[in-house]
């Protein structure tokens, strides 16, 4: 392995119709013509840092099928290294998302081959090289545990989007280098004072706060880092992805967090401006050119 950063995480189909309403139990609506999109978490991470510049591999499963396919063109068209995507007998997972024209998004994730993301996998990977691991929370969390500890073993800093939240071993936690939540994650783990997040036993935490940017929690406190003025909100769907994968590509370069997440504060804002999640996230160039 030569990569600088790991990502371990799901890879979804994201099937996007938009609705007037959602429906009630036992209810029909009719909405508009179903986009089909390159999704998932982990995925989405990983194409994140691969077009900020960062060498990356995906650890992951896809089914054997058309969406499959889609994943893996998205992810190496945009140089993600997909050695370690692994094609399941399940089918491809898929996210079922719904968007009404208040921009909110509902999602019902089908994990299909995510489910087959499995502790010999991460037994079977060299960390050699690595100095970055970051996962999310759609692939098998005894798979998540397991990697945190080989990662945090083998001297790579584990990092982990707590998304969607889930009860962690105390012992997983402390070894995380950095913990990254949203306000409503935060919120469900400590209550509103986020220095508490770093007694969880991270080295350090960040909370991600959406238009507003997001906050860096370390030993020094809390330091807001303010997001960037965007023309208009499209697509929020995967932005916090984006946040994920463009700090651990800063954090794979040497950046320090604080500088990492002023850099990962853009990326965010500008992937809201596009639709979808993968195909709305920016190159290195473009942020570059936001001076
Ligand atoms: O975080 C956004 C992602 O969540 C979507 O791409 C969808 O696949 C779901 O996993
Ligand atoms: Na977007």
């Amino acid at each position: 392995m030569t990569q600088t950063l790991l990502v371990l995480g799901s890879a979804n189909a994201d099937l996007v119709v938009e609705v007037g309403r959602r429906p009630a139990g036992g209810e029909t609506v009719l909405g508009g013509d179903t986009v089909v999109l390159p999704g998932g978490k982990g995925a989405n991470t990983a194409v994140a840092a691969a077009r900020v510049g960062a060498s990356v591999a995906l650890v992951g499963a896809v089914g054997g099928d058309g969406y499959g396919a889609l994943l893996r063109e998205s992810l190496e068209s945009s140089g993600v290294d997909t050695a370690l995507v692994k094609t399941s007998e399940r089918p491809t997972g898929i996210a079922y998302i719904t968007v009404t024209p208040d921009g909110e998004n509902s999602i019902v994730v089908s994990p299909g081959a995510n489910a087959d993301v499995s502790k010999s996998d991460v037994d079977a990977l060299s960390f050699e090289g690595a100095s970055v691991l970051t996962c999310s929370l759609e692939v098998p969390l005894e798979t998540v545990i397991h990697a945190i500890d080989a990662a945090s073993r083998a001297g790579v800093r584990p990092v982990l989007n707590l998304s969607p939240v889930a009860e962690l071993p105390a012992e997983t936690l402390r070894q995380l280098n950095v913990l990254i939540v949203n306000e409503h994650e935060a919120a469900q783990l400590v209550g509103s004072d986020w220095r508490d997040l770093l007694r969880l036993g991270p080295t350090s935490a960040i909370v991600t706060l959406g238009s507003r940017g997001a906050a860096v929690v370390a030993q020094a406190g809390v330091v807001e880092v303010p997001s960037i003025e965007v023309d208009e909100v499209v697509d929020t769907t995967g932005a916090g992805d984006a946040f994920a994968g463009a700090l651990s590509a800063r954090l794979a370069e040497g950046d320090n967090i604080l500088q990492a997440a002023k850099y990962a504060v853009k990326v965010a804002a500008l992937s809201v401006t596009k639709a979808g999640a993968q195909p709305s996230y920016p190159t290195a160039a473009q942020i570059a050119s936001l001076g």
